[in-house]
C-alpha cells in the first residue's frame, strides 16, 4: 500500500478520530441530529467560519471565504444514524439505546470537520469559497432535498461527497463517472381474491397462487425486458397472506424495491410492473392494486469532476488504488448532482483484519478502519488545493 496521508491531516488525526468516536457514542436519527448539529456548528464557529444552522431542520453549513476570487465548492457530509441496537463492543459503543451509526455517517461528519480545520489554516492561499454542508436525514427521508429547497446550492459551482465503504479495502478510493448508485423505489402490491375452504378451490380466487405467479413473472422484467448490459433489480422482500393451512387466502400483500442506474430503466420497470400486474389480475380474475413510490433518483457523477477526484485521490492512495466501484444502493446525494455538477466517491474502510464486505453497512456490529478517516480527509483537502490554490 502506497498511502500518502497529508501531513496537515496527520497533525489533527487524534481530533478527527475522537470526533468520530464522540458521534458514534451519541448517534441521532434523521431530522433529530440536535446534539450532532450543535457539535458541528460549535466547531465551525470556533474556526471562525460563517455558520448557518437549522437549514433543512437540523442541517448546518459553514462558509469559508478564501483570499482571492474563484469558484464556490461544496463538500457534503451526512449526519444521521440508524434505528438499530449496536451489538459490537467498541470502547465508543452507542450510548443511545436502539440507535446506531451503522453506516459510517459519524465518520463522514468527522472527516469533513477535519477538512474544514485544515483548509481554514490555509485560507489565505485559497481563491474561491468552500461550503461545508452537514446534511440531516440521508437514510430514507431525503434530507438533501430539503436543504436544496432551502437554498444550500445557491451560488455553488461544484459539489463533492464521500461515503466510507466497507466493501472496499482500506487504502483504496472508488470513483467512476456516470451512474454509481441506483434509484431506490418502493413497491406495494395488494392482491385481493376470494377465499374459501382449502378442500374446495372451485369458485375461489386463491390470492396465494396469484401472488406466486406474480412474483415469478415480475422477475422477467430484469431478465427479459431490460438490457443485460445495464444493471437493474426487482426485489420482493416481504410477503404477507393467509391465515391457516386449510383456508384459501383472499388477500396477499407484497412489498419490494426496484433499482436502476438510468431514468429510462426506472420508468421501464415501473411500466412493466403495472402491465404484469394488470395481466395477472385479468388471468385470475383477481383484483391487484400496485402502488409505486419513487425514492432517491440514480446518483450520476459528472465526468470532469470525477477526473478531478481521481487526480486528487491518486496523490493520496497512489495510482491503481482507484477502483470503479458501483453499487445498487441509493443515496440522496443524487439530488445535488441533478442540480449542479457533482461527484460522489467511496473511501475504502474495511477493517484491516477482515475481508472487504464481511462487516457490511447497516449491520449491528458495523465498524470501520478509522485510518480511512485520514484518507478521506486528505482527499478532500487535496481536491480543494488542486481546485482553488493557484
Ligand atoms: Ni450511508
Amino acid at each position: 500500500m502506497n498511502l500518502n496521508i497529508r501531513p496537515d491531516v496527520v497533525i489533527i488525526q487524534d481530533a478527527i478520530i475522537n470526533t468520530r468516536r464522540d458521534l458514534h457514542q451519541h448517534p441521532e436519527l434523521g431530522f433529530r441530529e440536535f446534539r450532532t448539529a450543535k457539535l458541528v456548528a460549535d466547531k465551525l464557529t470556533a474556526l471562525g467560519l460563517e455558520v448557518q444552522t437549522e437549514i433543512g431542520r437540523t442541517g448546518v453549513v459553514g462558509l469559508l471565504e478564501g483570499r482571492g476570487f474563484g469558484p464556490t465548492i461544496a463538500l457534503r457530509a451526512d449526519m444521521d444514524a440508524l434505528p438499530m441496537q449496536e451489538t459490537g463492543n467498541p470502547p465508543y459503543k452507542s450510548m443511545n439505546p436502539g440507535v446506531m451509526h451503522a453506516c459510517g455517517h459519524d465518520g463522514h461528519t468527522a472527516m469533513l470537520l477535519g477538512a474544514a480545520e485544515v483548509l481554514t489554516g490555509i485560507k489565505d492561499r485559497i481563491h474561491g469559497k468552500i461550503k461545508f454542508v452537514f446534511q440531516p436525514a440521508e437514510e430514507g427521508q431525503g434530507g438533501a432535498r430539503v436543504m436544496i429547497e432551502e437554498g444550500v446550492l445557491e451560488d455553488v459551482d461544484e459539489i463533492y461527497g464521500i461515503h466510507l465503504w466497507n466493501y472496499q479495502k482500506f487504502g483504496t478510493i472508488g470513483v467512476k463517472s456516470g451512474p454509481i448508485l441506483a434509484s431506490a423505489d418502493i413497491i406495494n402490491i395488494v392482491i385481493e381474491g376470494t377465499g374459501g375452504h382449502g378442500a374446495a378451490p372451485q369458485g375461489t380466487v386463491d390470492a396465494i397462487v396469484v401472488a406466486a405467479q406474480l412474483i415469478n413473472i415480475l422477475q422477467t422484467i430484469v431478465s427479459r425486458n431490460t438490457n443485460p448490459l445495464e444493471s437493474t433489480v426487482v426485489t420482493i422482500g416481504k410477503i404477507q397472506g393467509g391465515s391457516n393451512f386449510n383456508i384459501i387466502a383472499d388477500k396477499v400483500v407484497l412489498n419490494g424495491t426496484t433499482r436502476a442506474y438510468t431514468e429510462e430503466n426506472r420508468q421501464l420497470i415501473k411500466t412493466r410492473l403495472q402491465e404484469i400486474v394488470d395481466g395477472v389480475a385479468a388471468t385470475h380474475k383477481a383484483e391487484i392494486k400496485l402502488k409505486y413510490f419513487e425514492g432517491y433518483p440514480p446518483t450520476v457523477n459528472n465526468a470532469e469532476l470525477t477526473q478531478k477526484v481521481m487526480t486528487a485521490a491518486e496523490k493520496i492512495v497512489g495510482t491503481g488504488a482507484g477502483l470503479p466501484f458501483l453499487s445498487m444502493g441509493g443515496e440522496d446525494f443524487s439530488y445535488y448532482a441533478q442540480k449542479i455538477p457533482g461527484c460522489f466517491f467511496f473511501v475504502g474502510s474495511a477493517p484491516e483484519s477482515e475481508e472487504p464486505g464481511s462487516v457490511p453497512h447497516h449491520c449491528s456490529h458495523f465498524d470501520i478502519e478509522e485510518q480511512a478517516l485520514l484518507v478521506g480527509c486528505s482527499v478532500y483537502v487535496q481536491l480543494i488545493e488542486d481546485l482553488l490554490i493557484k
